[in-house]
């Protein structure tokens, strides 16, 4: 008998509209993607209101081509998962209510996700035997957390920024360069070519394993303004310098980065690390937690197109909750912001 369990996920938390349909949680059968990014960059960044006219109009077009994709038909689909929350209200409504209308049209169950959980399961796709526990660095442009996970559906929050996340300092850090969104990418193509000259300042708190970027934020832009003011005008300032900069803001976050890892491995005597989010498609962090981890650890990185946003991590997932019989009502609401769930403590975590 056959135990295939299709999911077919659907994620539109910010400026992607994703949906995929992944069988047993861990093979990706067909995926379909739409983005309203380029209508950000004329902005500089997300404009919400502008993300979900986009979600709504790409919506449906992108559902029916990833089941067009899949050749499977409605009887051979298990669930419908969808991103619940952490994300921007008004996206993730748009998913949401697709996804209700697909469960009571189909008669399916409907299975909310968390999206750093479905970051978190981007990873089961690569590599068919990571089973939890683990530690894993969720870094995106909304978060940066340490979580524990301690089961596919319990998850322990042990650190996250006091302040910016990564992937938002690396946005806005582009955005005062004059560069394009979002700035991760671009950035990280720039540190490639230049030279940490920079000190930066790296901040640590005594009392807790918790991160702080924004003022290294500042430090990077006071740098940009005196250079800027030294130089007369914007088209004055050399690519030279924007890669030096790039470089010691990147080399500053990657240790950050690795070093509060590190910490907390050792600390909670744990032996497998993933990486997760859309940062962790950054080269010198790959490269760093290569170097770092990947002797006294078992590492795992998801592959570049299962970082940023996408659906099959959110099927992937799904996939688990489905095996528990963690079904959602058709009243469930999309939450701006949401707790990773915990099953042994009687608090969750604030994500
Ligand atoms: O996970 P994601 O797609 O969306 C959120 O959940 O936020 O992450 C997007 C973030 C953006 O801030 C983007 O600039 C950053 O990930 N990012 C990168 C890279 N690629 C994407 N940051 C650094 N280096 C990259 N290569
Ligand atoms: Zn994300």
């Amino acid at each position: 008998m056959d135990n295939s369990k299709y999911i077919i996920g659907i994620e539109s938390s910010c400026d992607e509209t994703a949906a995929a349909i992944v069988r047993n949680g861990r093979e990706l059968v067909a995926a379909s993607l739409a983005t309203s990014i380029a209508v950000q960059r004329e902005f500089g960044g997300v404009v919400p209101e502008l993300a979900s006219r986009a979600q709504l109009e790409l919506i449906l077009p992108v559902i029916e081509e990833c089941l067009e994709k899949a050749q499977l038909q409605a009887e051979d689909i298990a669930a419908i998962a969808v991103t619940q929350g952490p994300g921007l209200i008004g996206s993730l409504l748009v998913g949401l209510t697709a996804a209700k209308a697909l469960a009571f049209a189909w008669s399916k169950p409907l299975i909310g996700i968390h999206h750093l959980a479905g970051h978190v399961a981007a990873n089961y796709l690569k590599y068919p035997d990571l089973e939890p526990p683990f530690l894993a660095l969720i870094v995106s442009g909304g978060h940066s957390h340490l979580v524990l996970v301690h089961d596919y559906t319990d998850y322990e929050l042990l650190a996250a920024s006091r302040d910016d996340a990564v992937g938002e300092v690396y946005d806005k850090l582009a955005r005062e360069l004059g560069l394009a969104y979002p700035g991760g990418p671009v950035l990280d193509r720039l540190a490639a070519q230049g030279e940490a000259r920079f000190n930066l300042p790296e901040a640590s708190f005594t009392d807790s394993y918790d991160f702080s970027f924004s003022g290294l934020k500042t430090a990077c832009l006071e740098l940009y303004q005196k250079e800027l003011r030294q130089k007369g005008s914007v088209q004055a300032v050399s690519d030279e310098f924007k890669a030096d900069l790039a470089a010691s803001f990147q080399s500053t976050v990657v240790s950050t980065l690795i070093e509060r890892t590190a910490e907390v491995l050792e600390a909670y005597q744990l032996k497998k690390l993933v990486l997760a989010g859309g940062v962790a498609a950054n080269q010198g962090l790959r490269k760093a937690a290569q170097e770092r981890f990947s002797e006294r650890y078992e590492l795992y990185i998801p592959p570049l197109q299962f970082c940023t946003d996408n659906a099959a991590m959110i099927a992937a997932q799904a996939y688990y909750h489905y095996l528990e019989a963690d079904f959602k009502e058709l009243s469930l609401n999309a939450q701006n912001r949401l707790d990773l769930p915990r099953k042994k403590a009687s608090s969750g975590c604030e994500a």
